[in-house]
């Protein structure tokens, strides 16, 4: 079904025992860099008053703007200096115990390609914007730079209970595609918006999705999509908040989880607190693929 050109099972050739590549900056092509610019200026028209202040405060800390891809040699050092983070290459999508492993010790796995100048709006599989552009700025911020921590550790854990497609729901949901409260109003904190212009200004102004207050067990019961703009989006009143709730020991959440049903994309239940009620009519009418 998909055709992902960047997935192996083992470290291919040249790659480290953790999956790592050298960047190799040098052997980008000035298209390459041409597509970055392109993206990155797209976005800029679309994030400011959409974006979290702490999205827009991380992306100036790291100077991701000086023409091209940036160099992971001269964004780490300031990276590192404010969180101890620092952004690595890999290949592409890497096993879920390597990425946890990364994760766990402060390395955030970002792949070394560009998307080709045909895909700039969709494209299934995470390149060096999305990465780069989308997760870093937010591992400048001390509170979001403990949670990916602890989601790194809270990952290995989760593997050996049998719970991880129960985790991968609250990374989904908030590392990928998190709207927070501010005093202006909703921002936009998840990657996977930020990185896209379209999905920029549907997670916040469309009609069509659900935005519902972040409760940690609604999400990990919640199905995602991964084929188009979500139906649902959850809203954390702060990354400090998000951080304090997942301190807590997952273990009696997950018992709990065992015997609990999923809840399809589109549910509003009883209990939610509903800050905008969808029409659901962008997926009604058949989403990305609609005639
Ligand atoms: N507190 C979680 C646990 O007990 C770990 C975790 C923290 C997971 C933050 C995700 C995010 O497993
Ligand atoms: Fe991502």
């Amino acid at each position: 079904m998909s055709d992902f050109e960047h997935v192996f099972a083992t470290p291919p050739e040249g790659a480290a025992a953790d999956w790592t590549i050298s960047q190799d900056w040098r052997s980008y092509t000035q298209v390459e860099h041409d597509t970055w610019d392109t993206l990155y200026d797209r976005q800029m028209k679309i994030l400011p008053g959409r974006a979290s202040d702490a999205f827009l405060n991380g992306l100036k800390a790291l100077d991701l703007n000086t023409g091209g891809i940036p160099d992971f040699a001269l964004v780490n050092p300031k990276l590192k200096a404010l969180t101890g983070w620092t952004v690595v290459c890999v290949p592409g999508l890497v096993p879920d115990e390597v990425f946890f492993d990364h994760l766990a010790n402060r390395r955030f796995p970002s792949g070394q390609f560009i998307r080709k100048p045909d895909q700039l709006d969709y494209l299934q599989e995470p390149d060096i914007f999305h990465d780069v552009f989308g997760h870093v700025p937010m591992l400048t911020d001390p509170d979001f730079a403990d949670y990916m921590e602890a989601y790194g550790k809270g990952g290995q854990r989760a593997a050996g209970l049998g719970v991880l497609p129960q985790l991968a729901r609250l990374y989904w949901y908030t590392v990928e595609f998190g709207l927070m409260e501010s005093p202006q109003g909703l921002r936009i904190y998840g990657a996977g918006i930020v990185s896209s212009a379209t999905e920029s200004v549907f997670a916040l102004e469309d009609p069509s999705p659900n935005r519902i207050g972040f409760d940690l067990e609604r999400v990990m019961r919640t199905l995602y999509r991964i084929d188009d703009f979500q139906q649902v989006y959850f809203v954390i009143d702060s990354i400090e908040a998000l951080k304090a709730e997942t301190l807590a020991d997952f273990g009696p959440i997950y018992d709990r989880l065992q015997g609990a049903a999923d809840i399809p994309v589109e549910t509003v239940l009883p209990d939610d607190r509903v800050i905008t009620r969808g029409s659901q009519t962008y997926a009604a009418r058949g989403g990305r693929f609609a005639a």
